[in-house]
């Protein structure tokens, strides 16, 4: 009997040891000294691996953390696609799926459907003012954290300095500018077949597109009520322009309806265009002889603006690193998480592949502004760099513009019609 007794103590004294030793670090810490801890496997959805990045993180963050491993799940590079899928698993409450990328128009998507784990537990105050405010903002959804972000974004424009310098124009201002000089260096170089292309194939990145259009004529979506504000007189300029330049203006190509980052871009580094809406990560695939014929030929601006009168809008984008409700090991993705948005992954991303970091510090790393020789001038682009709308519906609405922008592209609306058919979808969409 006694001994009975003894032994339930015994274990009641082991099993609060080891809750208490397992407090702040993984649930295997609990093992017996002399036993190897528990391999704990987290399944991480990402980018595709680009240089191999992503594996020397998770090569160095398994150095460090020997009983966790990572197994990288490469999604798409499309967003579109990547949302598709992530959202699936979140759906189905698959457990498989610990820790996943976000783009930073989902965790309104992701909180407001219970999917996300809220992270306030595991970054203070003080943790999240060392990153930008705008890609911090973008995690907050109900006054609770969802995301970590570990690289922003913002639109900017690419230039062919050398031609530029040659035909002796200056950067344009305004999109009329930039539409007269893309025409000019068309009409004088022969290898010159476009003035200027975008992501304007149907996906988020024309969202993206239209958004910087729209507010650099001075319109937008929703107001701060959450109204849609959308069918405005600076909508259809901004319509009007982006038309424009494919039917009459004849800068942008007509396959721009099926241009990605990368077809955009391909048209760009192959040396037959002007001017090129891109994001930062577009600057180290420009310099690489590889897979660019202009590398030292290239400036990077501010975004032109619908006239002088009015603002160049950059639109914020950017990837965070979010931790499923449905993992099993949340305490280990967090712990991924946070290394994915630590100064160490930044500054090997920055120097890889130009991502531009979340991290406020890193904008005066030296390793990162010699990896990326605009960063400095283009810094008030960034900080300012302005969201799409936030909110629980965000994907229906950005689908929405999508195809009704596509739709004026072709030609079978006017932009005025594109607008307002647009704006009505939106309020049907938001009950309005
Ligand atoms: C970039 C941006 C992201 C945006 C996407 C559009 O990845 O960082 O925010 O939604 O492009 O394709």
């Amino acid at each position: 009997m006694k001994m009975k007794k003894f032994v339930a103590i015994l274990m009641v004294v082991l099993l609060v040891a080891g809750v208490l030793a397992g407090c702040g670090s993984s649930q295997s810490s609990s093992a017996p000294q002399d036993e190897k801890p528990e391999l704990v496997e987290l399944n991480y959805y990402s980018h595709p691996d680009e240089k191999g990045v992503m594996s020397k993180m998770i090569e160095k963050f398994q150095e460090e953390n020997p009983n966790i491993k990572v197994n990288l799940i490469e999604l798409p590079a499309d967003t579109n696609k990547k949302l598709t899928m992530i959202s699936t698993a979140l759906q189905a409450e698959d457990s498989s799926m610990d820790v996943f990328d976000a783009d930073v128009i989902w965790p309104a998507i992701f909180a407001s459907a219970g999917w996300a784990e809220p992270l306030d537990n595991y970054m203070t105050e003080e943790d999240r003012d060392q990153f930008l405010p705008g890609a911090v903002f973008a995690n907050e959804y109900m006054g609770k954290y969802y995301g970590i972000p570990y690289r922003t974004d913002a639109g900017m424009l690419y230039y062919r300095k050398d031609l530029l310098e040659k035909h002796g124009r200056d950067v344009p201002e305004t999109w009329e500018e930039l539409v007269e000089t893309a025409q000019y260096i068309m009409g004088k170089e022969e290898s010159i077949t476009s003035g200027h292309a975008g992501s304007w194939k149907q996906y988020e990145g024309l969202t993206c597109n239209l958004t910087e259009f729209v507010w650099s004529f001075g319109g937008d979506f929703l107001d701060n009520k959450g109204n849609v504000i959308f069918d405005s007189k600076e909508s259809v300029s901004a319509m009007e322009t982006m038309s424009g330049m494919i039917n009459q203006d004849k800068i942008t190509p007509e396959g721009v309806i099926t241009f990605g980052s990368g077809d955009a871009r391909a048209v760009f580094f192959a040396g037959n265009m002007v001017f090129l809406r891109d994001w930062p990560s577009g600057w180290s695939k420009s310099q690489d002889a590889e897979n660019s014929k202009i590398v030292g030929k290239v400036g990077i601006a501010p975004l032109p603006k619908g006239s002088m009168e009015n603002e160049s809008y950059s639109t914020l984008g950017g990837w965070q690193v979010m931790v499923s409700k449905f993992s099993e090991h949340k305490e280990e993705a967090v712990k991924f998480a946070i290394f994915r948005a630590s100064e160490y992954s930044q500054i090997l991303a920055a120097e890889e592949l130009s991502h531009i970091p979340s991290r406020k510090a890193l904008y005066e790393n030296e390793e990162v502004l010699a990896a990326m020789p605009f960063l400095k001038d283009m810094y008030p682009a960034i900080i300012h760099a302005y969201p799409r709308p936030k909110s629980p519906y965000y994907a229906e609405l950005s689908n929405i513009l999508q195809i009704e922008t596509q739709r004026a592209f072709i030609q079978e609306k006017t932009p005025e019609e594109a607008v307002m058919d647009a704006a009505k979808q939106m309020r049907e969409v938001l009950g309005q």
